[in-house]
């Protein structure tokens, strides 16, 4: 009846009788045969989320999440994805690492010619988003950017290894090169050049990111997931009258449905 499917199977098992070419016919695929997509999922069961969970502010409730993954050991659980947007609206995301939040909210380092900064620069606005898989949780904020103060940057510039301030002076983050030796060359150069007081690039900075809202999710059974968000209450521009992470009655906590 399906001559094409009988023939395959003939191939692959070799059957020496018709008992055996049934049988074949039958046989579930080996356990490293590759799992469809639309078949891959997680029951999210291992917590739950209230807003008595939570503490009163953003910003001491994002600390502790963000103590909770620590303690679980995830891996890297400073790496957020950060989208920004061109001024007409083309989306792009990566991965970057948060290096400090505070009542101002969060900020990154990266380099200030790279794609993400031309976007921040001509659309200050970004939503970041923490992907603690494992932990069934991600916490997602959506607010403007601004650069920091340049001693800022310097601060925690020189605070880096001296491998990671060569590799910043060494690479135009983002412009297309020939090839890899072009990135070693120059970072050799700029090895033999610097001695160990490396200054900070003009090109390299750091990014504030003032949030509007961030938001706590939690996985739970049957995708009936938790999500609280606290949302800045006033409408000022940001850089006006900043509503600090840390004072509550800047902000209102809601939930979402999932
Ligand atoms: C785990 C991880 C952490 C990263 N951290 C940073 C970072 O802090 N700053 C940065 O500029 N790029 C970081 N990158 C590289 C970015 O994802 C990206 O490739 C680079 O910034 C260029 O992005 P752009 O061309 O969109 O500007 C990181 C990548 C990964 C996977």
């Amino acid at each position: 009846m399906f001559p094409g499917r009988v023939k395959v199977t003939c191939v692959a098992f070799q059957p020496d009788s018709w008992l055996g070419l049934v049988m074949s016919l039958w046989t579930p695929p080996p356990d490293d045969a590759p799992r469809r997509l639309a078949d891959l999922r997680v029951s999210y069961d291992i917590g739950e989320l209230d807003a008595s969970d939570l503490s009163a502010n953003p910003l001491d409730a994002f600390h502790g999440w963000f103590a909770d993954a620590e303690a679980a050991g995830l891996p890297e659980p400073n790496a957020m994805i950060l989208a920004t947007a061109t001024s007409g609206a083309a989306p792009s995301a990566r991965t970057v690492l948060l290096k400090e939040a505070d009542t101002r909210g969060f900020v990154f380092y990266t380099n200030l010619s790279s794609r993400k900064s031309g976007e921040l620069r001509a659309n200050p606005q970004a939503s970041l988003a923490f992907p603690w898989f494992a932990m069934h949780r991600q916490v997602c904020v959506v607010g403007s950017a601004e650069l920091i103060a340049r001693d800022e940057v310097e601060a925690y510039f020189t605070s880096r290894p001296r491998g990671s301030r060569l590799g910043a002076w060494a690479s135009e983050q983002s412009s297309v090169i020939a090839d890899r030796s072009v990135l070693e060359e120059r970072y050799a150069t700029l090895d033999a050049e610097f001695g160990d007081d490396i200054p900070v690039p003009d090109f390299w900075g750091g990014w504030l990111i003032r949030p509007v809202t961030v938001e706590f999710w939690q996985g739970r059974p049957s995708r009936l997931h938790d999500r609280l968000r606290f949302r800045r209450l006033d409408d000022a521009p940001p850089t006006a009258d900043p509503a600090p992470l840390d004072d509550p009655d800047r902000w209102l906590l809601e939930r979402l449905a999932p």
